[in-house]
């Protein structure tokens, strides 16, 4: 099988203009997309593999144990597209577990994963039509041409609770974006993290060996590598708290001084205690998303957990 991958380029976010405008508002904040530069994918890659963070290795376990619930589930789709694929390795077993599937469409943000995962996949499915494209699924064009090429059968896959990253409200609007882009006997399959013991999901933003504190500061690198930010060693620590009123994870950089920092010709007066606001984290429960599935236009969904329910798989019926 010939592999084909279509870069289309995605616009490179600006980091320059996000932390302009972040540093004005009140309270400041620079968006978790940012994080995502070099160092910060290799750090959140070490992040999947700490032990107190759970989502990862729990998502993986109800695709490897659930595969048979997970293929009827299915009705024989044909055809499986993943948004946010990375480099491939939830695709792998998924692939390993629908034997039906003839084609899969790789989609990501990041064309140097998506290399790898064509690099892989492609020796190992060899017989499987695999491609891959370079968009910004975000992009609000994008799902809507996703909906016309559309032979058979098609799951849409989007793993790894980065819906948990969208406001409550953009995530139905996503979810509705979805729905509207499938064809009905489509199937969707959605990872999310669940609602559970705050101290359980506290400790999972809070690793003992600080590597997720090293992936929220590497915001504070950035904007000394990329921006010449003149920025006091020590200036920022990490901190990530449950706020369960909105069930969600806060992550924040937390100043522990009096400070100016001087960025693109700008000078910002910061005061210990305030904080830059860099990631929200939704947690549902299985009701509140299985509502949200309903809300979006799916006629029905079932729920696939892990055996100390700490994630969520649903598969939506359009
Ligand atoms: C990639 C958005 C799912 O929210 O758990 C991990 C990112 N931030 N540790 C998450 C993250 C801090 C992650 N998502």
């Amino acid at each position: 099988m010939p592999k084909k991958l279509v870069n289309r380029n995605p616009a490179v976010s600006d980091f320059r203009a996000e932390v302009l405008l972040g540093m004005e508002k009140q309270p400041r904040s620079i968006s978790p997309k940012f994080f995502y530069d070099s160092e910060g994918s290799r750090l959140f890659d070490e992040i999947t593999r700490l032990p107190e963070y759970y989502p990862t290795e729990s998502e993986i376990s109800i695709l490897r144990e659930k595969c048979s619930e997970l293929n009827q589930l299915s009705m024989g789709s044909e055809e499986g597209i993943e948004l946010g694929s990375g480099n491939g390795k939830k695709a792998a077993i998924l692939l390993d577990c629908f034997g039906k599937m003839n084609s899969y469409i790789l989609v990501d943000i990041s064309i140097t994963a998506l290399e790898e995962a064509m690099d892989s996949l492609s020796s190992k499915f060899s017989n499987m039509d695999i491609s891959a494209i370079c968009v910004d699924y975000r992009d609000g064009k994008f799902m809507k041409q996703m909906e016309m090429q559309h032979p058979g059968k098609r799951m849409l896959i989007f793993l790894g609770s980065t819906i948990g990253n969208m406001e409550p409200e953009e995530a139905m609007e996503f979810l509705k974006e979805c729905r509207n882009s499938m064809m009905d006997g489509d199937r969707f399959l959605v990872g999310v993290d669940m609602k559970k013991d705050p101290e359980i999901i506290e400790k999972a933003y809070n690793d003992s060996s600080g590597v997720t504190a090293k992936f929220n500061l590497n915001l504070v690198e950035r904007m000394r590598r990329e921006l010449g930010a003149e920025i006091p060693e020590n200036a920022f620590t990490h901190m990530a708290y449950y706020n369960e009123g909105k069930g969600r994870i806060e992550m924040h950089l937390l100043c522990t001084m009096d400070f100016s920092m001087k960025v693109a010709g700008k000078e910002f007066i910061f005061r210990k205690g305030e904080t830059i606001h860099t990631e929200n984290s939704y947690k549902y429960s299985a009701e509140e998303f299985s509502g949200m599935l309903k809300k979006a236009g799916f006629t029905k969904n079932s729920y696939l957990t892990d055996s100390r329910k700490f994630y969520g798989l649903f598969v939506a019926d359009a």
